[in-house]
């Protein structure tokens, strides 16, 4: 395993270790909301700085761009670190959620990691040497057509401005395919993608955090990310589909005329 992915993985139990001992106290957990529907704890951010001062440890000059911090210091070498994707899920006691940590040099990814603390699954990938769950080498699922598919989704809950558009996929989808899941922590929903047990996934207005390491385990599995509009800057738009190279192109096809003007 490279070391900065090495590096990734240690923090990144860190940072599941603390989650799981807190979900036994859920009482003890102390919340704040950032807008409506938006939630952040004190979980959130002992994970947080738990994974960066585990990094700092080995990599003193590099930076950082987390969820509950945002951008730390300047570098070509920088983290992209979810600390707790899945918080709404989090505090309800609803076991899905995961730790994302993504290692990016000259603004290309290179190593990531997703970990979920509740079924100790580890999912990790690098550039150009594939992706993994624990030891096991994971690829994407293989169908050919929407039909019996099982897609991926998330829906808007704090931002109402486009949930016309949103529900116009999302008909157009249940009507094409087997069904949609949405199960509410996008880090785990790439990983599940690139471990083949789901077939497609779309998510309008994600940050950088909740995605890189899930796009980088997908592309290592052998499927496709890209923007709801076509292009590849899926990490900066954050209207994001991901699936195998035929239902990357169908779901394109489903949600594509419903995209918001501004997004096209
Ligand atoms: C959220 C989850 C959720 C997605 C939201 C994200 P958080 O991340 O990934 O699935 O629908 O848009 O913000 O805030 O729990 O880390
Ligand atoms: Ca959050
Ligand atoms: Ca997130
Ligand atoms: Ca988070």
């Amino acid at each position: 395993m490279h070391p900065l992915l090495n590096i990734a993985v240690r923090a990144a139990r860190n940072a599941g270790d603390i989650i799981s001992r807190r979900l036994g106290d859920r009482d003890a957990i102390s919340i704040a909301s950032k807008a409506r529907n938006d939630f952040v704890t004190d979980v959130d951010h002992e994970a947080e700085g738990a994974i960066i001062s585990t990094i700092q440890r080995h990599y003193r000059d590099h930076a950082f761009l987390a969820e509950e911090r945002g951008q730390v210091g300047d570098s070509e070498h920088q983290w992209i670190i979810d600390p707790l994707d899945g918080t709404t899920n989090f505090l309800h006691g609803l076991p899905v959620f995961a730790v994302s940590i993504a290692y990016q040099y000259r603004g290309k990814l290179e190593h990531g990691v997703i970990y979920d603390p509740i079924r100790q699954e580890l999912f990790t990938a690098s550039r150009g040497g594939g992706a993994f769950l624990d030891d096991r080498r994971i690829r994407v699922a293989k169908l050919n057509s929407l039909e019996g598919s099982l897609i991926g989704t998330g829906f808007p809950y704090t931002d109402h401005r486009y949930l016309d558009e949103y529900m116009a996929m999302f008909r157009a989808v249940i009507e094409k395919t087997a069904g949609v899941r949405r199960p509410g922590a996008a880090a785990i929903d790439l990983a599940w993608l690139a471990a083949g047990r789901i077939d497609g996934f779309w998510e309008m207005g994600l940050k950088p955090w909740d995605i890189a390491a899930g796009s980088l385990l997908i592309r290592e599995a052998g499927g496709m990310v890209g923007s709801l509009s076509g292009g590849t800057d899926y990490l900066d738009t954050g209207n994001i589909m991901a699936g195998n190279a035929k239902i990357f192109a169908a779901l394109g096809r489903l949600i594509r005329p419903h995209l918001p003007a501004e997004m096209k």
